[in-house]
């Protein structure tokens, strides 16, 4: 069958599978081929066993894989064959040289960069998909059309803003669609073959366009205010716990404001995930690169206040617990760093884990998707750390439950259950606010939950 558009995704993570999948779901006149340098990331794609979990996407992979959704190791083929390539390597935080700890690590989409301009036999329009500082496009120009011969390159960014475990949807529905370009004639020509794409599924009204630093900025900008906001209401939580006020009560009146909004108003045990702290770290470089350090300070301290939520919940879990936490048997509720998905990327759970064994305490570990995902980042902890799949058994002659992902399935259980099998005085310990604590307490539980005044039987 002959296809109108070729399309290659270069990176089959969870942003390459998902949003090519979308695509080859949206354009079925569109051959969309993801390949990767992992072979069993590849080969888990092509199995019945996807490697993220999503909701609704094993469904349209379903309906499309074989059709006109190919996933592949084969990069070089890929390269040669497709004239429109999205870009969504990882970008992790730097770990080591000049910027570690802060600067964006650009390895593995710098090696792309070179390998599209190896293997390129045709002219490409190469987007930018992963997310990248300002200027990364120019750079990326310039290795790309650095041998001057008749194969030419345009960049575009193309920045994602879906979210995990709501990914589908968001690709479904996006609130905007962001491409920026260069503006030359054949930057822009590049943008309508894009925006020719999501066309097919996307309102016009929802597609934006921007110079292509703009889109570059605008991408780390929303993760550092959406992140900003977290740390906002996590830090008045805090203070709500000082003061017997109530942090759900205090977050609606706020979040009824038109001008401020509900979302990203819920208090927990702090952000996680694999960008918004790699974001703000990227965006804080990149202030102190041009001399705006006090810039640079301000957005800091929305990483600074994220790692105090997560240590002022293990601090508070010590000293509820008579500030000895030795050989007491600890219960997570949840892994991932959010509900809805099987990432365990930057969780807090894995620093609250962490301290929680600092201090001698035993862990049972249990969550619906991340159980996987919790072991590997736990392989130097073996043997400390327990697994269990069911929620019942995991609790079972624990001192404590410490909820640490708002997983639906925590809220409805039978707490009498689980108390009736604990280990007493039994502490609750809710970094999501998502059960009833009232309840909890009736039956016996000490409760202590997020920026709400504890309800305690001593
Ligand atoms: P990921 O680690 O899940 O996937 C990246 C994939 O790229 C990996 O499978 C890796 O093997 C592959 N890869 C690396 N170098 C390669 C190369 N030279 N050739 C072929 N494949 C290569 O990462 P992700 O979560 O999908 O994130 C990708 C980018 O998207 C990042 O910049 C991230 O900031 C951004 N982003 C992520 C999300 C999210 O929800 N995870 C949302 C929006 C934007
Ligand atoms: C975030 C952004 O929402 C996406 O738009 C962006 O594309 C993505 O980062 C990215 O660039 O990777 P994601 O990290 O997948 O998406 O998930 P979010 O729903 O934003 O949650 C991030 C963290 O904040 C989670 O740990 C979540 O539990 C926490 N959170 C969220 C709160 O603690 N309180 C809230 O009110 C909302």
């Amino acid at each position: 069958m002959k296809f109108k558009k070729n399309i290659l995704c270069i990176g089959a993570g969870y942003v390459g599978g998902p949003t090519m999948a979308m695509i080859a779901y949206k354009c079925p006149q569109y051959r969309v081929t993801v390949v990767d340098i992992n072979p069993i990331r590849i080969a888990e794609w092509n199995s019945d066993n996807i490697p993220i979990y999503e909701p609704g996407l094993g469904e349209i992979v379903k309906a499309t894989r074989g059709r006109n959704l190919f996933f592949s190791t084969d990069i070089e083929g890929g390269i040669r064959d497709n004239d429109i390539i999205f870009v969504s390597v990882n970008t992790p935080t730097k770990t080591f040289g000049a910027g570690a700890g802060m600067a964006a690590d650009l390895q593995y989409w710098e090696k792309t960069a070179r390998q599209i301009l190896q293997y390129s036999v045709s002219s490409k329009i190469v987007i930018e998909k992963s997310t990248l500082p300002v200027k990364t496009a120019l750079a990326m120009e310039k290795i790309l059309n650095y041998t001057k011969n008749s194969v030419s390159f345009d960049v575009l960014s193309n920045p994602e803003f879906l979210a995990e475990g709501s990914a589908i949807r968001d690709l479904e529905n996006p609130d905007r669609i962001l491409i920026g370009c260069q503006d030359t004639k054949s930057g822009l020509a590049a943008r309508e073959a894009l925006l020719e794409i999501y066309a097919n599924w996307v309102p016009r009204e929802k597609i934006v366009t921007s110079n292509i630093w703009s889109s570059e900025l605008s991408k780390i900008v929303s993760n550092a205010f959406l992140a900003q906001r977290i740390s906002s209401i996590n830090a008045i939580s805090a203070l709500c716990e000082k003061t017997d006020a109530d942090i759900t009560e205090v977050s609606k009146a706020v979040g009824m404001d038109s001008r401020i909004g509900s979302k990203y108003l819920s208090a927990s045990v702090g952000f996680g995930g694999s960008c918004f702290k790699k974001d703000i770290l990227n965006l804080v470089y990149l202030c102190r690169h041009y001399g705006l350090d006090d810039v640079a300070d301000y957005w800091e301290s929305v990483v600074r206040i994220n790692q105090y939520q997560q240590e002022r919940f293990t601090l508070n879990m010590l000293t509820a617990m008579f500030n000895t936490l030795t050989d007491k048997k600890i219960c997570l509720f949840g892994f991932a760093f959010k509900a809805n998905t099987g990432d365990t990327r930057e969780s807090p759970a894995i620093y609250i884990t962490r301290r929680l064994l600092e201090e001698k305490a035993e862990i049972v570990i249990t969550d619906p998707k991340a159980l996987r995902n919790a072991k590997a980042d736990l392989t130097d902890m073996e043997g400390k750390v327990s697994f269990v799949e069911d929620p019942y058994q995991a609790a079972e002659g624990c001192h404590a439950i410490a909820i640490l992902t708002e997983w639906d399935v925590y809220r409805n259980l039978d707490f009498q259950k689980i108390y009736d099998t604990m280990t007493k005085p039994a502490s609750i310990f809710d970094g999501r606010n998502i059960i009833d604590h009232k309840r909890c307490f009736d039956i016996g539980f000490n409760v202590y939950p997020t920026g709400k005044p504890a309800l305690t039987h001593s």
